[in-house]
C-alpha cells in the first residue's frame, strides 16, 4: 500500500516526530512505501480564505488523495490537537476533491504525561469525521514517552514494541480491506 505519515511537533527534539520515524520504519518493512510529511511541511501560513495555496499542502492533498491509508502522530496540546496540525488539516479540508474522503487513518500519540496524548485524539476523531475519513478504533499512545522511546524511537519495553506491532497490523489489515483506490 502507499501510506502517507503526518505528524510531530515543530520542535526539533519532538517526540512524536520520533515515534513517527519509528512507526514509517515499520510500515516500510512491511513493504509499503511510506510519504512523510513533518517539520517545515506542518510550518504553514494561519488559513485564510483567498490566500494562496502553500506548496506543501497541495503536496499533501495529492499524498492524501492516491493513498490507501495514513498515519497521524500528534502531540496533545491542552487535550486537544496542537494549532499547526489543526490548521494543516482545515487547510487540505478545504482542497478539492478533498483528500480525506473515505480515508483510513490510524491516530498514534506520544506524549511525556501519563496518558500518552489520549484525550487529544478526541478532538481528533471529531474533526476526522467532519471531513469524511475513516478512523481506525484502535490507536497507538505512549506514555512517559521522554523515558519509554529511545532516540530512534523506538520503545524501550518490549511489550510496547509488541503492542505496536499488532495495531499497526491490524490497521494496514483494515484499509487493505478498505481498498481505498489510487
Ligand atoms: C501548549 C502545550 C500544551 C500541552 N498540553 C498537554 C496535554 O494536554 N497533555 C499532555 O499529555 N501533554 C501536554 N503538553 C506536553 C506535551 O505533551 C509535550 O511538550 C510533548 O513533548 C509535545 O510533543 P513533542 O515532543 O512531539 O513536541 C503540552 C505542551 C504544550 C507546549
Amino acid at each position: 500500500m502507499d501510506l502517507v505519515f503526518i505528524g510531530g511537533s515543530l520542535r526539533p527534539g519532538s517526540l512524536n516526530r520520533r515515534l513517527m520515524g519509528y512507526l514509517a520504519r515499520a510500515a516500510s518493512a512491511r513493504g509499503h512505501a511510506v510519504q512523510v510529511f513533518e517539520g517545515e511541511h506542518l510550518r504553514l501560513p494561519l488559513y485564510e480564505d483567498g490566500l494562496p495555496i502553500p506548496a506543501p499542502v497541495a503536496a499533501m492533498a495529492e499524498a492524501l488523495r492516491t493513498c490507501q491509508g495514513a498515519v497521524i502522530v500528534s502531540p496533545e496540546y491542552n487535550a486537544g490537537i496542537p494549532g499547526h496540525l489543526k490548521n494543516a488539516l482545515d487547510w487540505l479540508s478545504t482542497q478539492r476533491p478533498s483528500p480525506w474522503t473515505g480515508l483510513p487513518i490510524l491516530l498514534a500519540a506520544a506524549s511525556p504525561g501519563a496518558f500518552g496524548g489520549s484525550r487529544g485524539m478526541l478532538s481528533w476523531r471529531a474533526s476526522l469525521a467532519n471531513v469524511g475519513a475513516w478512523t481506525a478504533p484502535g490507536a497507538i499512545t505512549v506514555p512517559k514517552a521522554d523515558a519509554s522511546l529511545a532516540e530512534d524511537g523506538t520503545p524501550v519495553e518490549e511489550r510496547t514494541i509488541l503492542e505496536v506491532s499488532r495495531v499497526l497490523d491490524a490497521f494496514f489489515a483494515g484499509a487493505e480491506r478498505m481498498g481505498r483506490s489510487r
